[in-house]
This record gives structure tokens, sequence and C-alpha cells, in this order.
């Protein structure tokens, strides 16, 4: 395994340690990114950046690095030729004791690794997800650590034989557990506008983006349950996961039951960026 970045310094993985009263590790009290490099090269990494610095604004923690900064600490967890996604995690730091109210002087710590990213194995023939109320937060805009309402959430998924829990929350779906979501419908591309019910994806963002510069049909809109539940497509989308059609929703054949034409064509159009891009 290659080294990891902690506080400053690379080390092998398993030299990596933090104090147990790391803020992080007590309150789950940090925030995290998680981006993707593409044959060694960082993805749309203004973009990542400018988010984590809207998650440690909505967590009132200071960035510890400038921009250059971070492409420079991150950039020699790298390896050429490999496509990997970084993760990056900032927490409120060791304090003295526990205590909820925020410790007086204390230096975040940093925390960042690379790891491999496979290419989901049934992409090409579309996966199965399943709808559950979303027991998240109201502060899903930001990327917090604190993921306990995520990981059940998809747990259910994973249990029922699904690869993603799409979460409905008064009437409509928010994003998946953990990525964004679309819907097709009559051939235009819908997905929810961003707000403190949704992490702003970076992954969404580049869609729109496409989309617009294809002259594709495409809103920014609320989506009732009735209107996911008779999607000619279903996408979910993410860094890791790229854009995953899905197939069955709740074990109902979505549109033909494969991946749709528009995803066909997103998709190859997002391959083509991100050659492009690296
Ligand atoms: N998660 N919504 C949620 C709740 C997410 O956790 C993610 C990504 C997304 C998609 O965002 P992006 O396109 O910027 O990856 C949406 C990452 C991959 C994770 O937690 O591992």
């Amino acid at each position: 395994m290659s080294q990891v970045y902690l506080n400053g310094d690379y080390l092998p993985l398993h030299d990596a340690k933090i104090p147990v009263l790391d803020r992080g590790f007590l309150f789950g009290d940090g925030v995290y990114e998680v981006i993707p490099a593409y044959q060694g090269r960082l993805f749309r990494l203004t973009e990542h950046l400018h988010r984590l610095q809207q998650s440690l604004n909505g967590i009132r923690l200071a960035n510890p690095h400038s921009h250059e900064q971070w492409r420079q600490l991150l950039e020699p967890l790298l390896s050429a030729g490999h496509d990997q996604s970084i993760y990056l995690q900032i927490t409120r730091g060791v304090a003295a004791k526990r205590d909820h109210a925020f410790p007086a002087q204390v230096q975040p710590t940093v925390f960042a690794m690379a790891s491999p990213i496979t290419p989901y194995a049934d992409k090409d023939h579309g996966v199965g997800a399943i709808t559950l109320p979303d027991t998240r937060w109201g502060l899903c805009h930001i990327k917090a650590i604190t993921l306990l309402a995520n990981i059940l959430l998809r747990q259910q998924a994973i249990d029922a034989g699904c690869a993603e829990a799409l979460l409905l929350k008064n009437g409509t779906v928010t994003e998946g557990a953990a990525s964004n979501v679309f819907i097709v419908d009559q051939g235009a591309l819908i997905t929810p506008p961003k707000s403190a019910d949704i992490l702003p994806g970076i992954t969404r963002d580049l869609i729109l983006e496409i989309a617009e510069r294809e002259h594709l049909s495409y809103h920014e809109a609320k989506i009732p349950e009735p209107q996911l539940r008779a999607a000619e497509e279903i996408w979910v989308t993410s860094s890791t996961r790229e854009i995953l059609p899905i197939v069955t929703l709740d074990g109902v054949t979505v549109g033909e039951g494969r991946p749709g034409p528009l995803w066909q064509r997103m998709h190859t159009l997002f391959q083509a960026y991100k050659q492009h891009a690296s």
C-alpha cells in the first residue's frame, strides 16, 4: 500500500494513528471530500476544493490550506497511470477533554489517502435500487463525516440485493444514500435543485454542464414520488460510481429494464470529457 498523509507527514497506512480524543472519533465533528484522479491527474479539483470550503464554512472550521497547498499535498498520493480516488478528511482536532462545545486553539486533524477506483461491474447492465424514507439531518449540503444515517440506508439497500437507496422526503426524492439522482421524463433530464436536503454533487454539476453544452433538455426540479416511479430512466451519480443506471426500483422494472438511450449518450459524453480533462 502506498503512503497516506496525516498532519504533515506521509507514512504507511498502518502507521497513521489518531488520538482517541480526536473530535472526529468522538463526535463525527469533521468534513470530507472524495476526489477522483484519472491516470494520476486530479479531476475537477477546483470544484471539489470549493465544496470543501463550503463544508468547512458550514461547520465553522478554518481551512488549514490554500488551493495550491492542497494540490501539493494530494499529488504525492497519486500513482501515474492509475484511476484512483482521494479521500480527504478534516476534523476539528484533538481537544483536552470530551466536551460538545468547540475547543479553543486546537489544530485540525488532516488525513488523506488514495484508493483504486474500480469500474462498477454492473454499470452496463444497470442495477437495482429501493426507496426509503430520508432519515438524515437537516444539513445534507455539508459533506460531513457523520454518516450513520447514510450507512444504515445503504446497508438496507445491500440487504435487499440492491446497489443504492433512493431517499424520499415530504413526497419527493432527495438523492441516494451516497449519490445524486436523475430521472428521464418525456425525454427530459430532471434532477432535484440544490438545497440543504442534498449534497451538491460534483458529478451532478458536470452532467448538467454537459447537458447544457449538448443542448439536451434538462431541468432542476423536485421529483414527486409518482414521477420517480413512472420515469423512463433513473440514474444515480457520484465521483466513484460516475453515472449508474437504475433498472429496477423496489423490484419494479424501470423503463425497458436496461440502461436507457439518454444514459448511453451521457455515459459516452462523460467518458470523453474525462479523457479530455485528464
Ligand atoms: N459520496 N450525495 C451524497 C449523500 C454523497 O455521499 C455523494 C458522494 C454524492 C455525489 O457527490 P459527488 O458527485 O461529488 O461524488 C451525493 C462520496 C463518493 C462518498 O461518500 O464516498
